[in-house]
């Protein structure tokens, strides 16, 4: 098999939801690719701690901005705070999500709202401000939005959190268009279950993730795993992989696609 790796030295990338699950390894494999890094999150004290713990992992500056990406204000403020520390945005990962808990028809305009604002306005909003900024400079970079199998599928019972992840397949396909002659690339990476926080909520009933044990885990993966055609669930790392390959050189001819990395499970 080829080993790859990717050097991102010289460029920045602001990770949107980045102090925990699939975010944090993106920020992790970003950062461990010499990239300088923006962690974001809503929590202030995670995103100062995410950052120092990840200050050491390569040669890039690491700094936490923290903010929520449903309000336009803290979107404007997480960019404009990265153009004045590093001069310019080369990758965007538009990661940060919310899941509204009730299935339709129980849910009403509020879990829309919150559902709809942060992971499809928010996406948008982030991308469209990353793109001026690389438009202005004449520094075209890339952009890559996490979704989610919930966005592809018919049913499934995923609700306002499934047309959310379609809006954002849809937003990467049509701003991949609109934005190619400026040279710049928007992809997305869509998942299946994945190691994170998120997750390990589902892992064993009435359970919060930081009362897990390790075996509770170990064990629940196992489970999640069967189900899956490649026989396991995937972890952040595998997510960062796609990004890390989707941002890069490496696919320079790529974009307007959405990577599956979800081991199989979207051929189910
Ligand atoms: N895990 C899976 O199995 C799976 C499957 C398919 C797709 N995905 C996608 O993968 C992405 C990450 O999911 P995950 O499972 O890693 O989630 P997670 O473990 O719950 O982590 C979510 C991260 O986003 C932050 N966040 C939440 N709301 C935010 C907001 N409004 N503004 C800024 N940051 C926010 C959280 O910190 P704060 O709470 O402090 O803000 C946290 O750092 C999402 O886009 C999700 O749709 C995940």
């Amino acid at each position: 098999m080829g080993q790859a790796s990717f050097s991102y030295a010289d460029e920045t990338a602001i990770v949107t939801g980045s102090t925990k699950g699939i975010g944090r390894g993106i920020a992790e494999g970003l950062a461990e690719a010499n990239a300088n890094v923006i962690i974001n999150a809503r929590t202030p004290e995670a995103v100062e701690a995410t950052a120092a713990e990840l200050e050491r992992s390569g040669d890039g500056s690491i700094i936490g901005i923290a903010g929520d990406i449903g309000e336009p204000g803290d979107v404007e403020a997480l960019v404009e705070a990265t153009l004045e520390e590093f001069g310019a945005i080369d990758l965007l990962v538009n990661n940060a999500a919310v899941w509204p808990p009730r299935p339709m028809p129980e849910v009403g305009l509020e879990e829309w709202d919150m559902g709809l604002d942060v992971n499809a306005r928010g996406t948008f909003y982030a991308a469209t401000l990353v793109a001026r900024s690389m438009i202005e400079r004449e520094r075209p970079g890339s952009i890559v939005n996490i979704t989610s199998q919930a966005g592809e599928r018919h049913g499934a019972g995923h609700g306002i959190y499934g047309i959310s992840k379609a809006a954002q397949n849809g937003l990467t396909w049509r701003m991949a268009h609109d934005l190619a002659g400026h040279g710049i690339r928007v992809n997305a990476v869509s998942t299946s279950q994945t190691d994170s926080y998120q997750l390990r909520k589902s892992y064993v009933a009435g359970k919060e993730p930081e009362e897990l044990t390790n075996e509770e885990i170990e064990s629940a993966k196992a489970e999640y795993g069967e189900r899956i055609p490649l026989g396991r669930v995937g972890e952040p790392e595998d997510v960062a992989d796609g990004v890390l390959f989707l941002g890069s050189s490496a696919a320079s001819y790529v974009t307007g696609h959405v990577l599956r990395v979800s081991g199989g499970a979207n051929l189910e």
